[in-house]
């Protein structure tokens, strides 16, 4: 479903964020912004900003921000075009669309929800109310789930045979060919369509936001010849690597205690979900991916990793571990006794012995070392080296200094070395992960640092500080939404001048809206950004508490806003091109100081005395 453009923008300027976030959250003027407790992630102290003039909201806590589109997506989980339907509707804005592809995507996918959600009825239905059910009624039984659980989860039963779902789907009218693209239906040699999940348990897998997008069917009892559980295969409303399942049961549980319990089986969740434990996802069956991750942080920082005991569980913890350090997620690692997994352990000694190994929770240090103590790395001075080196690896990953060094002294306490030395090992790894900055960087880096995007960090080392901090200054004026502002930069400040890539990227973004003569809001060019990360990147600098120019209306009393800011935009400027003659002649003058010919000395004294003049006049100029 195509909206065209120019609606799109007709939407986009009738809403106003303001009104849109506070049907969902509190919030408080402060300054000119407004300010609320963050709806993604849980929090005390209110980090959650909007900017009426800008019409985009930001948190300083967990980075989601954007347009007013981009709000209602993440808040209700919906498309970029529901979002826009939604903020129409609103407004009482009318939307024709343009038939195109998209729209016939949009039906496709609605038509395959659709049959999913017939299929899961029908699934359920065999198991709570058919006489030919009693098999998996029998099951789950011995498996002390519940009946409110069976209704909870939507669980199923394929009845065994060839084809029963066949027959009810050409009863119901079912598109079969959309049915054979779930993994519902399956088609022989012979082109005989047969039931995919026959005589297995059915799970249905549920969106964030509750719609059914696969199925998990499990067998009944062992069989050598059939796999244990059969998934649905990835199809136009199923990515495997994007859902978690339980996410849609679990998210409000996890966010009210801010943490979230990571287990491998359905079992396992609707078990603990049963017993009262209903902050819990599973990853089922696979390796946790980043995106996984990502969702996850939209309810908490605060993950356990609860895998089983088995060599395959403690290396998919470690795996995970990696990749929740990464994304700065706060992770325990919690084993249960040999032989159990969730499920049986909570079946077997209840919720409070449960409650208890959550809390004994290690952190990942502990955990890790330990394993390593049970391989026996420790018992050797060389493999010891190499263990506590492996323990410092995943140090490297946090972006978080402060954490960072305190896993350093924990690390150094624990195994009574000097703190020194431990540095000089995460130094190491932090040049491979090629991360090695200072300190004082890093903390300016940050943002960029934090989110590892390409924006080179390299580069703005190179570069000095104080080139760094202006051209900073100069991509935050241009996503003020100021068509002069803007014009004013891109005429003086050629793309390529820009010494990090990140800045160029953005720059050349606001450049071709000029270019376009485009009316330039800052709420629609975020949007132009591609990239999540710089999209976050700006956002942070666009509501960055201190501008860097301290207070402007202090440094220009009585001018109007607009006066001030192109007073800011030509002072900043200025600055940019003085700094950056500057470094030219300071790396003239290293250059001068490294032993090389008399002529090329005089070369350089003389390309210095020019960019002298240069300076001069461009410090003259207003
Ligand atoms: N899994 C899978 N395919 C398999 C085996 C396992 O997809 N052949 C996934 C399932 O998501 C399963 C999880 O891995 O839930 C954990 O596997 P396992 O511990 O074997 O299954 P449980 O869910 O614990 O099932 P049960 O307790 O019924 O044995
Ligand atoms: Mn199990």
């Amino acid at each position: 479903m195509r909206i065209p453009e120019s609606k799109v923008e007709e939407i986009r300027s009738a809403a106003n964020i303001v009104d849109v976030i506070s049907e969902f959250v509190q919030l408080r003027k402060r300054g000119k912004n407004f300010l609320g407790l963050c709806p993604f992630h849980s929090e005390k102290t209110p980090s959650f900003t909007v900017s009426e003039d800008k019409q985009i909201f930001h948190c300083f806590g967990c980075h989601a921000g954007g347009n007013v589109f981009k709000f209602l997506m993440d808040y209700e989980k919906i498309s970029f075009v529901e979002s826009i339907e939604e903020v129409a509707k609103r407004y009482g804005i009318n939307i024709e669309y343009e038939g195109s592809e998209t729209s016939e995507k949009q039906s496709l996918q609605e038509a395959l929800y659709d049959i999913n959600t017939i299929a899961a009825r029908y699934f359920s239905d065999n198991l709570l109310n058919h006489p030919d059910g009693e098999v998996a009624r029998e099951y789950f039984q011995k498996r002390k789930i519940k009946l409110q659980s069976m209704r909870a989860f939507g669980l199923g039963y394929a009845f065994s045979g060839w084809e029963h779902f066949v027959n009810f789907a050409v009863e119901k009218k079912i598109d079969l060919e959309q049915a054979i693209s779930l993994g519902l239906i399956g088609r022989n040699n012979d082109g005989r369509l047969y039931d995919k999940f026959s005589g297995r348990i059915i799970f249905p897998i549920f969106s964030p936001n509750g719609r059914v997008v696969a199925f998990a069917g499990r067998i009944m009892e062992k069989k050598e010849t059939s796999a244990k559980y059969l998934n649905s295969p990835e199809s136009l409303i199923y990515v495997k690597g994007r859902i978690l399942y339980g996410l849609s049961h679990a998210k409000d549980e996890i966010r009210r205690l801010d943490k979230a319990i990571l287990v491998e089986g359905y079992m396992d969740l609707i078990s603990l979900h049963q017993s009262g434990i209903k902050n819990v996802v599973a990853v089922s069956g696979t390796a946790l991916t980043e995106e996984q991750v990502q969702l996850l942080s939209r309810y908490t920082k605060n993950v356990v990793l609860l895998f089983d005991a088995d060599t395959a569980g403690i290396k998919a913890s470690m795996r995970s571990i990696e990749l929740l350090l990464k994304k700065d997620m706060e992770i325990k690692i919690a084993s249960l006794p040999q032989g159990e997994d969730p499920d049986s352990f909570v079946n077997n000694f209840g919720r409070e012995k449960f409650e208890e190994i959550i809390k004994k929770a290690q952190n990942f240090l502990e955990y890790q070392s330990s394993i390593y103590e049970s391989q026996g790395m420790f018992e050797e001075a060389s493999k010891a080296a190499e263990a506590i080196r492996e323990l410092v690896k995943p140090a490297a990953l946090i972006g978080d200094e402060l954490k960072r060094s305190l896993l350093i002294k924990n690390i150094a306490k624990k195994f009574n070395l000097r703190e020194k030395m431990i540095e000089t090992e995460l130094e190491k790894a932090l040049t491979i992960t090629g991360k090695q900055i200072t300190a004082e960087e890093r903390i300016r880096d940050r943002a960029l640092a934090e989110r590892e995007t390409e924006v080179s960090v390299e580069q703005a080392k190179k570069a000095s500080p104080i080139i760094y901090n202006l051209e900073r200054e100069l991509i935050k004026l241009l996503y003020e939404g100021n068509e002069e502002v803007a014009e004013f930069i891109s005429m003086e400040i050629p793309i390529d001048d820009f010494s990090i890539e990140a800045h160029s990227q953005l720059a050349k973004i606001v450049y071709e809206a000029v270019n376009n003569n485009e009316e330039l809001i800052t709420s629609s060019l975020i949007e132009k950004i591609n990239d999540e990360k710089l999209q976050s990147y700006i956002l942070e600098l666009t509501f960055e508490k201190y501008p860097i120019s301290k207070n402007w209306e202090e440094i220009y009393p009585g001018d109007s806003p607009e006066v001030i800011i192109q007073k800011i935009a030509k002072d900043t400027i200025k600055k940019f091109k003085i700094a950056k003659i500057d470094l030219k002649i300071k790396n003239n003058r290293k250059l001068i100081a490294d032993e090389i010919s008399q002529e090329e000395i005089f070369q350089l004294l003389k390309l210095n005395n020019e960019l002298e003049k240069e300076k001069l006049l461009i410090s003259q100029s207003n």
